[in-house]
């Protein structure tokens, strides 16, 4: 009897003291992960602490570490040739991988650039591409941008092979990002700013495929109170330029969204825009794309299949605010908040879009804009009046010439 009474204390004792123990155990380990936690963030501060005095808001290299960064400008390193200048990839001293621009040597003066590039490094965001820095050597200017591993987002879109991975969620989610990088850049950022030269290879792609909208060099700082300008001097990308910019020298907030309305749409058809979509007649991509929908046939415009038929109405609704992005009259289209409650929110209402304005190349093998004249890294052409104006059928079609 005692001794049963004495076996069952003794349990009863030994259950208690691993309980305790177990306890300890817990509260050990908690407080292990608390201190480690506490190693972490103070890991992150001292690193922001030190990035804070190693990169303030704009690094400037010298010309010998951009030199040995990218190889002496060795031929494999070239990522790319703008109308800038060519693009190097690098690797700076601490191994960081950069895109490095190297400015035609003709590009304007030290200090305006100096200037602009250090607006242009105040602009952050997470859809944007950062710029790191810059260096600038007599003649040598050159800019230094994150690196992009995945390239722009034409090398996946009009790659037969590559755009197989971008199914409707991918396409979405970049549509996405460079409405929230517009939205920043028209509204959010400390210095209002327009792209003016939005197009498909000015978007990036990170390795998780986030668009990041690249390319600033032509964007123009705005002051708050200015909302549109006159400038006698047109830059941009053919087949992406407003026509009242292209033609009057007008350009607005709504330029951009004119740009990115073509965008949109190069995005959902896997088209360019330039191209020619009808054999008997000049007619551009927004020309295919607005016969189609006023004929109730706009599901024809979405390449390939990389919808399901429950997203067909998403991606229909998206060719819709394209379309209203490129009308004809800038007081039409809509802002990029608008496109951004459009394309978030199904009951947001969209009005039925009207006929855009339809520029049409007649080279259409030559894409870009030859820059005439390259001012501090902007490339500028001066405005040209449209050549012909001709009537085919019930639109009548402005045909600019490119040269
Ligand atoms: C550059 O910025 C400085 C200081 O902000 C200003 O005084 C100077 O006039 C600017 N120069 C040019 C060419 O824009
Ligand atoms: C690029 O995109 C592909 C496809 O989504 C992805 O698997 C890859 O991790 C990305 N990054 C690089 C560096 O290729
Ligand atoms: C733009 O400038 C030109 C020439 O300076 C002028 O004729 C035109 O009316 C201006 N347009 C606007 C909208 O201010
Ligand atoms: C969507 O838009 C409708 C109509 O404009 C509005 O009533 C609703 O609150 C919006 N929903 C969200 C989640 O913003």
């Amino acid at each position: 009897m005692f001794l049963l009474l004495c076996f069952m204390s003794y349990v009863k004792w030994r259950t208690q003291i691993l309980k305790v123990i177990r306890k300890m155990k817990k509260g050990f380990i908690r407080g292990i992960g608390a201190i480690s936690e506490g190693f972490t963030i103070l890991g992150i501060m001292t690193r922001q602490i030190r990035d804070g005095k190693k990169n303030p808001e704009l690094q400037f290299f010298d010309f010998e570490s951009i030199v040995s960064a990218t190889n002496n400008f060795a031929e494999d390193c070239k990522l790319g040739q703008g109308g800038f200048g060519p693009v190097y990839k690098g690797v700076l001293g601490d191994g960081l991988e950069v895109a490095i621009k190297r400015l035609s040597k003709n590009s304007g003066q030290g200090l305006e650039f100096k200037n602009e590039t250090i607006l242009i490094a105040k602009l952050q965001h997470t859809n944007l591409v950062r710029l790191i820095g810059c260096c600038i050597d007599r003649e040598e200017k050159l800019l230094v941008y994150e690196y992009m591993p995945n390239k722009s987002l034409d090398s996946f879109l009009f790659d037969s092979e590559k755009k197989l991975i971008l199914d409707w969620d991918k396409r979405f989610h970049i549509i996405q990002g460079i409405v929230q990088g517009l939205l920043y850049l028209h509204y959010y950022s400390r210095v209002r700013k327009i792209h003016r030269d939005l197009k498909v290879s000015n978007i990036l792609l990170d390795n998780e495929m986030n668009a990041k909208i690249s390319d600033f060099g032509m964007a123009r700082v705005f002051k708050p109170s200015e909302h549109e300008a006159n400038t006698s001097r047109v830059v941009g990308t053919y087949g992406y330029i407003s026509p009242e910019y292209a033609m009057e020298g007008i350009f607005s907030i709504k330029s951009d969204v004119y740009s990115f309305g073509i965008l949109l749409l190069e995005i959902i058809t896997g088209k360019k825009n330039y191209n020619n979509y009808d054999t008997e007649r000049p007619l551009n991509l927004i020309g295919y794309a607005w016969e189609l929908w006023v004929n109730g046939r706009g599901e024809e415009l979405i390449d390939s299949d990389f919808c399901n038929s429950d997203q067909k109405p998403k991606v229909l609704r998206c060719i819709h605010v394209g379309l209203l992005c490129v009308q004809q009259a800038p007081a039409d289209r809509p802002t990029m908040l608008d496109v951004y409650l459009m394309i978030n929110n199904d009951s947001t209402q969209v009005l039925p879009p009207k006929q855009p304005a339809f520029f049409i190349s007649q080279n259409p093998n030559s894409s870009e804009l030859e820059p005439e004249v390259v001012d501090s890294g902007r490339l500028i052409r001066p405005a040209q009046p449209p050549q012909e104006i001709c009537s085919l059928s019930t639109m009548s079609v402005s045909v600019m010439v490119a040269r």
